[in-house]
């Protein structure tokens, strides 16, 4: 994800931003610019790559005398990872310059009429559209604050963005809607980033904007508004008391938790500029005039299998796809017969595994298409896949996968319902509901996640040193039960098994005793009564039993063992609650175990060999 830090103060602004950075790499990034205002002109330096081809370009300039500065680091969404595509981006005006991490939703209908009126366009950013929105409300005596919150007024999406002119060369606008923005306060000198690393060797006074907010920052201070008035808003300072290692990890104790923490962040970036403002209709642009197949072959590892497993039936039931989920291990050794019109799904958060790379490989060589959903632009599969959809889920750091899936899986659902539309096998309710729907899930993910965590923690302690654990579920809940066992396994080194419901009674219920618990994932959905059996078939054993469940409502009350409620959610969507409250009991787990949870032993994030 975009990294920003914006100076201005007393010292040198460019060795600042470079060294803030520097601070912010760990969330990756594909290219980096910065910008600085010289002899009342905005110089912008950009590079694709690493930072030090950006610090080589830099060398031979002269900076010391610029005070006030910005600087990105860019994951790129639209548009390759060029030096064209890099922040800062300059209005065709050259009067401002802005750095921009998020999404704006609507910039193609902002560009069209911007083209209209004659602008000119260098790179294939939606922030480019954003520098010139907000030149086109600068008019003869506007101030600029009042042009900048206009066009952000105008600009659908997420954003943080921070602006410098020349105009007011000591002064940093900063804005935030939906994506991280923080201000550093410091004696003399001020800063906005990202997260608070990239400012943390010089102050630990920070401002947290929040939506809505934009930020004026000069050397002497900073005064916060609101977007939508500009009314003053009065706000308070936090002193950060965390090490620079902790604050990295935005104050969680493992980036694990800090990564399932930011999954209803995932799952509204990946639904962001992918369905329209009234919910009603999906665009995939990388689907967009490709056939749709006539059946889907998805090939995966790890959890990103488990997340083709979990679309399966969205592919088959509002698709009307055949759908077949295979290991991409065994599915390269057994020259798989392809049918005509049918194509590969790969899926990889890494876009590196060596098996799932094969994979594409040996169906291209095939001839037949590929479709790729990575979350690293510039990776293997990314490059080599026919069309690649990318999840919008940030870098992933912990070796144990979690935001991938939820991102994984949020894609899957939006090309379901974009395929059914086009192939006419979904009903207009479905779609209109599963988009309204699935639009609320971040929030309503957000509020329960601090309450899940203690409740994590609490079956943690009681479980945790059982000599192994079933995870049981059936339908769209048996690839989460693989989920939850391969998490425990992978964590806290338990043995778990991951099994479908209906199929533990032909053999593995032997293994059910008073020490080997069961999890039963039992949404309220179509097989809830089915699901239950099986989970009184485990109790009527003295296995113990936990159903992850919704609250109990007529005819669906559980008898026997306890029962760990989740929100109730539409259809599908009840997964999106499920997934964390699994990630975060094996985490818990983990801990409690006293195990290494972002790097677990014998594990590698990617795995790029056979
Ligand atoms: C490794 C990781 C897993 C991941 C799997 C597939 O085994 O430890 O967390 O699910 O690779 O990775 P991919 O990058 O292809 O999704």
């Amino acid at each position: 994800m975009c990294g920003i830090i914006a100076y201005t103060g007393h010292r040198p602004a460019v060795p600042v931003i470079m060294e803030g950075l520097h601070r912010l790499e760990y969330r990756g990034y594909d290219s980096s610019g910065v910008c600085f205002v010289r002899n009342r002109e905005l110089r912008v330096v950009r590079a694709e790559g690493k930072l030090n081809i950006l610090e080589d370009k830099l060398a031979g300039m002269d900076i010391s005398l610029a005070t006030t500065g910005m600087g990105h680091t860019r994951w790129a969404t639209h548009g390759a990872p060029t030096e064209n595509n890099a922040h800062p981006h300059l209005s065709f005006k050259r009067n401002l310059a802005i750095v921009h991490n998020g999404i704006i939703e609507n910039y193609r209908e902002c560009k069209d009429i911007l083209l209209d009126k004659g602008y000119l366009f260098f790179s294939e950013t939606d922030t480019e559209v954003l520098a010139n929105l907000i030149a086109d409300e600068q008019v003869e005596g506007m101030p600029l604050i009042r042009a900048f919150a206009r066009a952000l007024e105008k600009a659908d999406g997420a954003y943080a963005v921070a602006l410098l002119s020349p105009e007011e060369p000591d002064t940093i606008y900063a804005a935030r809607q939906s994506a991280p923005l923080l201000i550093g306060s410091g004696a003399g000198e001020n800063f906005a980033a990202s997260d608070i690393p990239a400012f943390l060797p010089y102050t630990r006074d920070v401002i947290f904007l929040e939506d809505g907010e934009l930020a004026r920052i000069t050397p002497s201070g900073v005064d916060v508004f609101s977007i939508a008035d500009l009314k003053p808003v009065l706000k308070t300072m936090t002193r950060i008391e965390w090490d620079l290692q902790a604050a990295q990890k935005g104050g969680y104790k493992h980036f694990m938790l800090k990564e399932i923490f930011e999954q209803p962040r995932a799952v509204a970036d990946c639904f962001a500029g992918r369905v329209d403002a009234k919910r009603s209709a999906v665009r995939i642009p990388e689907l967009e005039g490709r056939p749709v197949p006539s059946r889907l072959r998805i090939v995966a590892c790890g959890t990103s299998r488990h997340a083709g497993l979990w679309s399966r039936s969205l592919m088959e039931s509002w698709a009307g796809i055949p759908t077949t989920v295979e290991t991409a291990s065994e599915f390269r050794y057994r020259n798989a017969l392809l049918t005509p019109g049918e194509s590969l799904l790969v899926i990889s958060q890494s876009g590196e595994t060596a098996d799932t790379l094969a994979a594409l490989r040996l169906v291209k060589e095939k001839g037949a298409a590929s479709i790729g959903i990575c979350n690293v632009i510039g990776s293997s599969i990314a490059r080599e896949a026919d069309t690649v959809i990318f999840t919008q889920a940030g870098p992933e750091i912990s070796v144990a996968s979690t935001k991938a899936m939820s991102a994984q899986m949020t894609v899957l659902m939006l090309m379901a319902l974009y395929w059914g539309e086009t192939n006419g096998t979904l009903s207009r309710e479905i779609r209109n509901r599963a988009l309204a729907e699935l639009a609320d899930i971040p929030a309503g993910l957000s509020g329960v996640l601090p309450t899940l965590e203690s409740e994590a923690a609490d079956l943690a302690a009681r479980f945790a040193s059982c000599k192994g654990m079933f995870f049981l579920g059936r339908g769209q809940s048996f690839p989460l039960a693989l989920e939850g066992a391969l998490k425990v396994k992978e964590l806290s080194y338990i043995h778990a098994e991951g099994y479908a419901s209906g199929e533990m009674k032909h053999g593995p219920i032997a293994l059910i005793d008073p020490d080997f618990p069961s999890f039963f994932i039992l949404p309220h959905d179509a097989h809830f009564a089915k699901t239950l059996s099986n989970l009184e078939e485990v109790a009527a054993r003295k296995g113990p039993v936990i159903a992850l469940t919704n609250p109990p409502k007529d005819g669906m009350e559980i008898r026997g063992g306890e029962s760990w409620l989740l929100p109730e959610a539409w259809g599908p969507l009840s997964s999106f609650f499920m997934l964390p409250a699994l990630q975060l009991f094996s985490y818990k787990a983990a801990a409690f175990l006293g195990k290494d949870v972002d790097q677990p032993r014998n594990l590698a994030k990617s795995v790029t060999v056979e």
